[in-house]
């Protein structure tokens, strides 16, 4: 009815209200609830962005103290999960892994499960309900404090390793990083072989944890609040955001970012890539965004980042053709004209290949940040003082009108 263009990709739609996160794609602005990206990265940390994003305010000492030890606090998970985590082939990939982890978890937490609570669970957080808000927040904290839990079995599992228990008194990304107990080939994750992850590579996952951790209306969320809408269990919701993430074009772009720079080998065969690209025979991942029509501002503090992490791990010999990469193809015409600047996967992928991560793990250091944007647009959503309408979006049907039905025997 009424119907005349689809809007195919969401190009012109916007599907819901936020006070979350501004991005002002034509200058290159980032605000998570008003405060600049570049702020928050150098002088916050990645669990004080995680409640700015969920409750909208900076928190105050005890605030952060008790969000920080209930994250921590829910960090343990089921001993049952190990045999979940030990059904999957020993090549399965991490991302798949984890998506299923998701969805496997909601099976323990039935109190967050509409479907057995009522419909009107979460619509009596909304109304300020003490007990159903209770409810809510304690979800969160079990889907931020397991998501590294989780996502480290995904890890020690394709080493055939034991799982380690998250351990206490380490901030989130130390005690990630301890629980990945990631030993690279030069040995500079874990100083000394004290199993204490390294200062400065702590730091740097902290930043590049507060980069990723929410960017707006972006595949995942946008998938994690469809999926929300009909009212499942936020884990569910969560599964469903992490898979959308595992695509290429979207969280498996920085995984993708390095498979490029590894065929293009050297900074010689850049031109070559570039004109294949121009071809449409290849595309220049990392760069590129419906969002931002000039650099991505993450890039230039992850680009900073990366030289610190370099300055312990050594310098990968990649970095020159992506450095190549980058300079020709900001000077090329063809991606001058499309508006195509590098994003926040250009240089992630650099940064995680240093700390020694295998290229199909990098997708999931995307997830582990992500999964508090994620909740905090659950949140919002749940909580909207209109309720929560299912997300239903029409279609322009240009299929046949009507046509009889054709026994097998008669068709020609
Ligand atoms: N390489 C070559 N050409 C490109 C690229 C690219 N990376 N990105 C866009 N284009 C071209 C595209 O072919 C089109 O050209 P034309 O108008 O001649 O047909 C034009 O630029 C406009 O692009 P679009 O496809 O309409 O842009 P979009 O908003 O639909 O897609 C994107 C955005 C991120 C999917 C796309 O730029 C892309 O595929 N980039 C590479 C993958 C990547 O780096 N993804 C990470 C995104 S940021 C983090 C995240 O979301 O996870």
């Amino acid at each position: 009815r009424g119907l005349r263009v689809a809007d195919r990709g969401f190009l012109n739609t916007a599907v819901i209200e936020s006070h979350i996160t501004y991005i002002d794609g034509d200058n290159g602005v980032l605000r998570y609830r008003g405060y600049p990206i570049e702020q928050l990265a150098e002088r916050s940390s990645f669990l004080e962005v995680s409640y700015l994003l969920i409750y909208g305010a900076l928190p105050s000492a005890s605030q952060l103290s008790h969000f920080t030890s209930e994250v921590l606090l829910h960090g343990p998970i089921h001993s049952d999960a190990e045999g979940f985590f030990r059904a999957f082939r020993y090549d399965a990939h991490p991302m798949s892994m984890l998506t299923s982890a998701f969805a496997y978890l909601g099976s323990y937490y039935g109190e967050a499960n509409p479907s057995l609570q009522g419909q009107d669970l979460f619509t009596k957080a909304a109304k300020g309900d003490p007990a159903a808000l209770q409810n809510m927040d304690r979800q969160i904290f079990r889907l931020i404090g397991k998501a590294t839990t989780l996502a480290a079995m995904a890890y020690r599992i394709r080493q055939g390793r034991d799982f380690v228990v998250p351990p206490t008194g380490m901030s989130y990304a130390e005690s990630f990083l301890y629980q990945l107990d990631h030993l690279s080939p030069t040995d500079h994750l874990s100083e000394l072989h004290s199993n204490k992850p390294h200062p400065v590579l702590v730091k740097a996952l902290d930043i590049l944890f507060i980069l990723h951790a929410d960017h707006e209306m972006n595949a995942s969320s946008t998938t994690v609040l469809q999926t929300g809408s009909s009212l499942p269990d936020p884990f569910s919701a969560v599964a469903a955001g992490c898979a959308s993430l595992y695509g290429p074009l979207h969280g498996g772009a920085n995984e993708a970012v390095i498979r490029m720079l590894v065929s293009i080998g050297s900074p010689k065969n850049v031109p070559a890539f570039l004109e294949a690209v121009k071809k449409r025979q290849k595309v220049l991942s990392g760069f590129g965004h419906r969002v931002y029509k000039t650099s991505d501002p993450r890039s230039f503090i992850i680009r900073k980042v990366a030289d610190e992490v370099f300055a312990v791990t050594g310098r990968d010999p990649l970095l020159d053709t992506a450095m190549a990469l980058h300079d020709a193809a900001l000077k090329d015409d063809y991606f001058v004209s499309r508006k195509l600047a590098p994003n926040v996967d250009f240089w992630s992928g650099l940064i995680y290949r240093a700390m020694g991560f295998p290229m199909d793990f990098f997708p999931v250091l995307f997830v582990v940040p992500r999964v508090v944007g994620w909740v905090a647009h659950w949140r919002q959503m749940m909580l909207s003082p209109s309720g929560v309408k299912i997300w239903r979006p029409r279609q322009l049907y240009l299929g046949p009108s009507t046509r009889d039905y054709v026994p097998l025997e008669e068709r020609t």
